[in-house]
């Protein structure tokens, strides 16, 4: 495993996190075994939501860390507010209230680093800037970052948050290239070129904001795994053919695949299966070379002009 001090002033964790957004489905030993899987095969990034699994993901991970062996302070555990139902709020009240609750599931004083989920419109900066000055100096939040942000987004939230933002959640994958395509294609007649996101890449590399791709393996928004979908033939094929020279598994190259980009982003994945884990894991020592990198992209339907 290698790992990172995100954001460059954040917590040192390793380049691959685990997700824990479907861990509700698993029993409180399961989950156990989960952080313990990880852990041995050197991820300590463990990401959260007050939404996820409704409130059951962060409860019956942090009774689950208990009994996992894993001691608290050798992890880095992250969280996110921000979300509610059918509607975004970033009111300095939800914010306390999301971190109690969050805390309190998860059965910590502190998460390591509390993300804004997804922004809000209806956000006053200067009050989230107090909500997170009031956090962080109760020691109940160590650092901050945001989610699902564009650059001007950021600008806003930097211009009146104290704290340096030092992550920034964004869907990426082969299924999902968008962080890439609008520079590869930048003033071409190509869809790609569309910026969807304001230069979001660029931007958090000029910032040194650590990018955390989400969703890795999925394609559309969370709609079912491009592995082994033969609606996604070619690039399964590319995969299995890498995967067959590195003698990996597909998913461990599709995290390769991220991983080899220079803005050293840090992929969260989601699997619920410990042997996926620690297959997945190894993905930090495979090597991707330029010429493959840009293969897989092909085969994943881009064009290059
Ligand atoms: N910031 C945001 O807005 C946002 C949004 C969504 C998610 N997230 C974060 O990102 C994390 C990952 O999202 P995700 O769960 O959608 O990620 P993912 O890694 O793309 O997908 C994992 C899902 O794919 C399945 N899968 C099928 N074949 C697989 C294989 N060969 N290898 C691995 N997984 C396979 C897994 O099933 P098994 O469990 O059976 O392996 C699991 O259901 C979440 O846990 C959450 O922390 C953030």
């Amino acid at each position: 495993m290698e790992y990172i001090d995100i954001g460059g002033t954040g917590p040192r964790g390793s380049v691959i996190t685990l997700g824990c957004m479907r861990i509700d489905q698993l029993s409180e030993s399961e989950v156990a075994g989960l952080i313990g899987t990880a852990v041995d095969a050197g991820i300590t990034v463990f990401d959260h939501a007050d939404i996820y699994g409704g409130g059951r993901c962060e409860e019956v991970f942090g009774a689950a860390l208990a009994s996992s062996g894993v001691r608290r302070e050798d992890i880095v555990v992250q969280t996110k507010c921000g979300i509610r139902s059918g509607f975004y709020d970033f009111s300095a009240e939800h914010i306390r209230t999301s971190v109690e609750g969050s805390l309190r599931r998860l059965n910590m004083d502190h998460v390591d680093l509390l993300l804004l989920h997804r922004p809000d419109t209806l956000m006053e900066p200067e009050e989230v800037a107090a909500a997170l000055d009031e956090l962080v100096t109760a020691g109940k939040v160590r650092h901050v970052g945001v989610s699902n942000q564009n650059p001007a987004q950021l600008d806003l939230l930097r211009a009146h948050v104290r704290q340096p933002i030092i992550a920034n959640q964004l869907q990426f994958g082969l299924a999902h290239t968008g962080l890439v395509d609008a520079g590869l294609t930048v003033n071409t007649g190509f869809d790609g070129g569309i910026v969807r996101d304001g230069g979001a890449l660029e931007y958090c590399r000029l910032h040194g904001i650590t990018i955390q791709p989400w969703s890795v393996l999925q394609h559309g928004q969370i709609a079912g795994t491009f592995l082994g979908n033969p609606d996604f033939q070619q690039v399964n094929d590319a995969l299995d053919e890498v995967a067959a020279q590195l003698g990996a598994t597909p998913a461990a190259v599709a995290i390769a695949w991220i991983l080899r980009h220079p803005a050293r982003m840090q992929p969260v994945i989601g699997t619920t299966k410990q042997a996926r884990v620690a297959e997945i894991a190894r993905a930090a020592h495979l090597e991707i070379d330029r010429e493959t990198w840009y293969a897989l992209y092909r085969a994943a339907g881009n064009v290059i002009p």
